[in-house]
């Protein structure tokens, strides 16, 4: 039986840091107001001409390096992204070249800020299948880029960065199991409404914009999470106290302290990089994996729970032998 298991870890960020202070120059909020809400402190925002590709070739760098691993060892790239660099070809295609790699299957999944759950269970399952031995697992955004800076309600929440594993078949079980949900009946309460084929919006000949049903997505978040953490343990007849750590989608530090709370899991074994980073989406959960085993608080052999939801509405989960 083959299983893929996580073989080294990466993750970069823009220069630029961008403090609640500096937002209170631009919209009406305060720093109390967004620390008390969620946590976030500062977030980083990529430069005009950087993008979703830059962010995420210095990610895939760190993480081929942490395994050991050059570009002739990677047979397959699956990129989580929100913000491609261009409608096509898909940033896993822009990265792929950069990165010197040729010929393997490079794609981007877009599931918002659950997608680099969907690109680790996608990349698992092609490993297991025998159809990868070696895959490259990115979850890179930049965000900033589809916010509206007028918009308090959305654009305190949201940062830039890259994060990214590279996952290689093992005879002992390293990823144990993946859970993927979706619902697009809740597809309103989150979502840029304009699009390729839905045409963007000429009366405000603006660009397109995040808009969030900020209460009903906590409230789903809640729900979502508290489901899909029952869902893992169940299945793999796990008890609470058999997690090491929990390493939650960082969106809402409110949200993660209820999930722990669920889990019985004191703060300290969650990895919460929320203040630091704000809400980065497809990004967020492999940035806080990265911080936390170079910081050496995550070891090898250790059980993580990785959770995360996102507009869609999607929702997943990856229980992962470390
Ligand atoms: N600064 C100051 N006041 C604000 C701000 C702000 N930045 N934003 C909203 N407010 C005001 C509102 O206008 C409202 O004022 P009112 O009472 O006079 O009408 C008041 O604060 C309360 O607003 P609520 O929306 O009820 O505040 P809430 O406690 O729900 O917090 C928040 C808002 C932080 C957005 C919360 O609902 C949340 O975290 N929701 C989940 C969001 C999330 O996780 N999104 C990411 C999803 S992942 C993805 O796929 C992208």
């Amino acid at each position: 039986m083959t299983y893929s298991r996580i073989a080294g870890t990466g993750s970069f960020l823009p220069e630029k840091v961008v403090t609640n202070h500096d937002l209170e120059k631009i919209v009406d909020t305060s720093d109390q107001w967004i620390q008390d809400r969620t946590g976030i402190k500062q977030r980083y925002i990529a430069g005009e001409n950087e993008t979703t590709g830059d962010l995420a070739e210095q990610a895939a760098r760190r993480a081929m390096d942490a395994a050991g691993k050059g570009p002739r060892d990677i047979d397959l790239i699956v990129l989580a992204t929100t913000t491609p660099d261009q409608i096509f070809p898909s940033t896993a295609c822009l990265v792929q070249s950069r990165l010197d790699i040729h010929g393997c299957p490079a794609f981007d999944i877009q599931a918002v800020c659950t997608g680099f759950v969907y690109a680790l269970a996608v990349a698992d399952n092609f490993i297991r299948a025998g159809n990868a031995t070696c895959a490259l697992v990115i979850g890179a955004e930049t965000f900033s880029k589809i916010l509206n800076w007028k918009d308090r309600g959305t654009c305190v929440l949201f940062g830039d960065g890259a994060g990214a594993v590279v996952l290689e078949a093992s005879e002992e079980p390293g990823i144990l199991s993946t859970h993927l949900h979706a619902d697009g009946d809740y597809a309103n309460l989150l979502h840029v409404p304009d699009g390729v084929s839905r045409g963007y919006d000429q009366v405000q000949q603006e660009r397109a914009f995040v808009e969030m049903r900020g209460n009903e997505v906590f409230k789903m978040a809640v729900n979502t999470l508290g489901r899909i953490v029952d869902e893992t343990l169940e299945h793999n007849g796990l008890k609470k106290s058999d997690i090491d750590w929990l390493i939650p989608h960082q969106a809402n530090f409110r949200i993660i302290r209820g999930i722990a709370r669920k889990l019985q899991l004191p703060i300290e074994r969650v990895v919460v990089t929320v203040a630091e980073h704000g809400n980065t989406s497809a990004a967020s959960v492999p940035l806080a994996f990265d911080v936390a085993v170079r910081d050496g608080r995550i070891k090898r052999g250790e059980t993580l729970l990785m959770e995360a939801f996102g507009g869609g509405f999607t929702w997943g989960s990856a229980l992962v032998k470390y």
